[in-house]
């Protein structure tokens, strides 16, 4: 009985993070971890929309951006039709940093720089987040 259960519970929790997955970014909560192939840490948490709307970062380029041959970013365009690990590769690659990096500075940097939002691991690694453990 118990099992039965518990069984139920997992498949509930899997048809969850399937379905965070799957919808566009208006439901996003985490950021898909699944590229790095073994994760070490449960997913970032990372509420697209909410976090945007609340941080006031109007520009979609902020953290979607194209550069141009000269490494200036293209004010105006945006590669949300991308995901970082597009062009981020798990390597360094001329002046692209590895994706780990890349998230990093992004997330970190900015929130370094606005002194504001999280910088601790566990603070975008929460554990018990959906998604992996
Ligand atoms: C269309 C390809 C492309 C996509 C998609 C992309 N990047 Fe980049 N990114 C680049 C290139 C090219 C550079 C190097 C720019 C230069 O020449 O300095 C770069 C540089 C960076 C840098 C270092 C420079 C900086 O802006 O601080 C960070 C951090 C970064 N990317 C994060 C991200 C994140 C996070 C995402 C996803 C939200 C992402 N990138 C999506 C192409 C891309
Ligand atoms: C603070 C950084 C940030 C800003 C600003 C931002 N995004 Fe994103 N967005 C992300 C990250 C990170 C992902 C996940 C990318 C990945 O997994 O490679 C993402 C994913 C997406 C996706 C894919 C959704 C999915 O479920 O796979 C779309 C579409 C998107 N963003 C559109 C937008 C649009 C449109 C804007 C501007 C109105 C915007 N984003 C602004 C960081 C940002
Ligand atoms: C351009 C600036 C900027 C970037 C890039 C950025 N953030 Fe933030 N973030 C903020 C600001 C500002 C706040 C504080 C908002 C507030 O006052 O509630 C914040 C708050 C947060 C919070 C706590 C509040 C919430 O919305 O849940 C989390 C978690 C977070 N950010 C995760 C991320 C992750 C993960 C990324 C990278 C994918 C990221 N942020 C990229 C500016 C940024
Ligand atoms: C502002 C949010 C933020 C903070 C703070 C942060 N990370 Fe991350 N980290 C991310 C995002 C976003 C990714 C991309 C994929 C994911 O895990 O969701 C990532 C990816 C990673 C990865 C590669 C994927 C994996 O799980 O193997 C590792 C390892 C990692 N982070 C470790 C750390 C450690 C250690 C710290 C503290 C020193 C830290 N992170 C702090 C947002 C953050």
């Amino acid at each position: 009985m118990k099992k039965k259960i518990f069984f139920a519970f997992t498949i509930a929790l899997s048809t969850l993070a399937i379905g965070y997955n799957a919808h566009p970014q208006e439901d996003m909560e985490l950021v898909d971890n699944s590229v790095f192939g073994n994760p070490r840490r449960p997913p970032a948490v990372f509420r697209h929309d909410a976090h945007n709307e609340r941080a006031q970062i109007e520009e979609c380029g902020v953290c979607h951006h194209v550069y141009d041959g000269n490494g200036q970013r293209v004010e105006d365009e945006s590669s949300e039709d991308q995901r970082c690990s597009d062009c981020h590769e798990l390597e360094t690659s001329g002046r692209q940093p590895a994706l780990m990096k890349a998230f990093h500075t992004n997330c970190k940097g900015c929130h370094k720089l606005k002194n504001r939002g999280p910088t601790m691991c566990g603070q975008c690694h929460v554990r018990g987040s959906v998604g992996t453990n």
